[in-house]
């Protein structure tokens, strides 16, 4: 349903002016995130933080969650999702360093968290979430809104993409021999993450004398990078 739709339902709500601090919250934490990744990157240390992602939840999806007919400014406001952030790691390692960045930074108020790393969910998925709250700044003054971050491997994040097609395919029911399969590629998720973690010093060797050799190429070529 688009929000045009909603504003004719629903004509004392204004979607437009309700979702447009969470798009900045989003825009801006990208940006953010994104930033923190190339600190890392320019002074030749492993950034704990791969790629950023990030999304506004659709209207169609809140109307999933919690029906039309609750659509109103108090429960849409206690939604902890509507402002999602994703950050990919390589390693299960990088998924702390991570967490506690976010709980040191003063811009971001975290009020909960779940960690599905350690305590996986009976599904398989895993992944870490922290719950906070952001102050955006707008032209008609500071509005709070609340960010959900989901910290997780690129392994977890391959099990968590392919297990929420087979849901949307499924229309949430799926089939038991499926689950257990997604079950087994869960486990070969953390297998894998635990492998990658045990060689980790080999890859980052490899990967510093990548950068270094880059490097020297590029001031023989005279390139600013
Ligand atoms: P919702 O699941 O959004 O209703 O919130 P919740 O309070 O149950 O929180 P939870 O931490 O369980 O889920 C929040 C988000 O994590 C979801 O919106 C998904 O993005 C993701 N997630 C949680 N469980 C699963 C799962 O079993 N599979 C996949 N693919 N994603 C999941
Ligand atoms: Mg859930």
């Amino acid at each position: 349903m688009s929000s045009d739709l909603l504003f004719q339902n629903q004509t004392q709500f204004n979607f437009e002016e309700f979702f447009m601090p969470y798009d900045l919250a989003v825009q801006t934490f990208i940006i953010k995130l994104e930033g923190i990744r190339q600190q890392y990157r320019k002074k030749g240390l492993h950034s704990p933080i791969e790629s950023v992602t990030g999304r506004v939840k659709s209207c169609q999806s809140i109307i999933d969650k919690i029906g039309l007919e609750n659509i109103n400014l108090q429960n849409l406001e206690a939604l902890y999702d509507i402002a999602g952030i994703r950050i990919l790691c390589k390693y299960v390692d990088d998924i702390a360093v991570v967490a506690e960045m976010l709980r040191n930074r003063r811009d971001v108020d975290v009020i909960k968290e779940k960690d599905y790393v350690h305590n996986s969910k009976s599904s398989g998925y895993r992944s870490y979430h922290l719950m906070s709250n952001y102050l955006v700044e707008t032209i008609d003054g500071v509005k709070p809104v609340r960010i959900e971050f989901q910290i997780r491997t690129h392994a977890m994040h391959l099990w968590a993409t392919v297990e929420h097609r087979l849901k949307y395919k499924y229309k949430g029911e799926i089939p038991p021999e499926i689950r257990e399969r997604l079950v087994r590629a869960a486990s070969a998720t953390v297998s894998l993450d635990e492998e990658l973690s045990a060689i980790k010093n080999e890859i980052e060797e490899a990967r510093s004398e990548f950068t270094a050799n880059r490097g020297s190429i590029c001031d023989l070529m005279h390139w600013n990078y």
